[in-house]
């Protein structure tokens, strides 16, 4: 999807007051959504492993109401995209545009509602403003899929558990928007909350929350991820192909993740599956070592941060050099506990973990030096951990 704009002011008011312009009623619901960074546990998610996203300061609203004699027909509005959207909620399919997030949610939450019974031939308008960063990896797809899931639901009259709404939006965009991804993001834009971290187990989709005080410098290192996709498809292969091969001499190990680094190594899996398997491994762990410590109060340790990065660079293979060096460039800044590159990688974000007034003086001159070494102009965002996906009072 290409970069939307998201300088706008996004709101509930905001939200409402676009519904009420283009469709001329109050909507009958608002619900909001953040995006979300993850703090450790990368590409573990689709190997049924751990791991420990916020959501982030950064959200999107939608505001949804139901329309008699709608002919089963959903109508979007985005303060942030071109193009008024149409498409049947009865009988869906895939238009390229953005509406198609809201589409691929609403379709199996309206469906029966609007097959029959009171509702019958009722169609819904929605209306999006957002503030989450796109194109960046920061699960802006996950917020208006969670977002829209909370707001169609109740419109409907009824309720969603956030983690249903997590699962719905995982499926459309894995099913209808057709982008390969674990269930992380979803997951993370639903059951955050603000001051913790979500560990969440991608195995069992069990969760947890765990106190988190530091801030997070978010850093877009302005490198486009054009290969992000097809490049992220062929991990998911590799990891596929490297637990089918573990599983000729242990039969029963439930996920790549669930492998010992032990394991893996003692498995001599051809390259570069074995570096995959390694950092699948490690990598699980290292969050459960970040969840201890958080669990007792104490702050993530640096060196898991660090360890994280260095595992996505060398065994993952998917940094760039232009978040190394945004990596050990932050770390030269004084109050700074720890970096990495977060979400999929090749481009994108990495986070700068540490007190909150240290980072809010590192990033400017961070973002300059960068600028002078690249010619790139980064985008930066301080954020605290954020309130997961929630339905406003209309
Ligand atoms: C993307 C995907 C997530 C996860 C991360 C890597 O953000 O959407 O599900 O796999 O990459 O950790």
């Amino acid at each position: 999807m290409p970069t939307s704009d998201t300088t706008l002011p996004a709101s509930a008011a905001a939200v409402r007051a676009l519904f009420r312009q283009r469709f001329g009623r109050e909507p009958d619901t608002i619900a909001s959504a953040p995006g979300r960074v993850n703090l450790i546990g990368e590409h573990t998610d689709y190997n049924g492993g751990e791991v420990l996203p916020i959501g982030i300061e950064r959200r999107t609203w939608v505001a949804a109401g139901v329309r008699r004699e709608g002919g089963g027909m959903l109508r979007a509005v985005s303060a942030n995209e071109d193009g008024a959207g149409e498409a049947s909620l009865v009988a869906p399919t895939r238009s390229e545009h953005w509406w198609d997030y809201l589409t691929g949610v609403a379709a199996p939450i309206a469906r029966d509602a609007l097959g029959s019974g009171a509702l019958a031939g009722a169609g819904i308008d929605a209306a999006v403003t957002s503030d989450v960063p796109t194109g960046a990896g920061l699960s802006s797809s996950a917020a208006i899929e969670v977002a829209t899931a909370l707001a169609v639901a109740k419109a409907l009259g009824g309720t969603l558990e956030p983690r249903e709404a997590a699962m719905i939006g995982w499926r459309a965009e894995t099913g209808f928007v057709g982008v390969a991804s674990g269930i992380m993001d979803q997951f993370a834009s639903a059951l955050s909350r603000q001051g913790e971290a979500l560990h969440l187990d991608c195995a069992t989709t069990e969760t947890e929350l765990v106190p988190f005080r530091d801030a997070v410098l978010i850093i877009d290192s302005a490198v486009r991820r054009s290969l992000r996709d097809s490049a992220f498809n062929t991990r998911q292969a590799e990891c596929a192909q490297a637990l089918r091969l573990m599983r000729e001499r242990w039969p029963k190990l439930p996920s790549l993740a669930a492998a010992t680094p032990e394991q893996v190594l003692a498995a001599r899996l051809p390259a570069p599956l074995d570096r995959r398997a390694l950092h699948v491994s490690r990598e699980t762990r290292r969050v459960q070592e970040a969840v201890t410590l958080l669990r007792a109060g104490k702050p993530l340790s640096g060196e898991l941060l660090l360890g994280s990065h260095e595992s996505l660079r060398d065994l993952y293979e998917c940094s760039r050099p232009e978040l190394d060096w945004l990596v050990a460039r932050s770390m030269l800044e004084p109050g700074v506990r720890g970096a990495r590159l977060t979400g999929a990688g090749w481009g994108g974000c990495m986070i700068v973990v540490g007190d909150e007034s240290a980072l809010a003086a590192a990033g400017p001159k961070i973002g300059k030096d960068y600028e002078k070494e690249f010619g790139l102009t980064a985008r930066l965002w301080l954020s605290r951990a954020a309130e997961g996906a929630r339905v406003e009072e209309v």
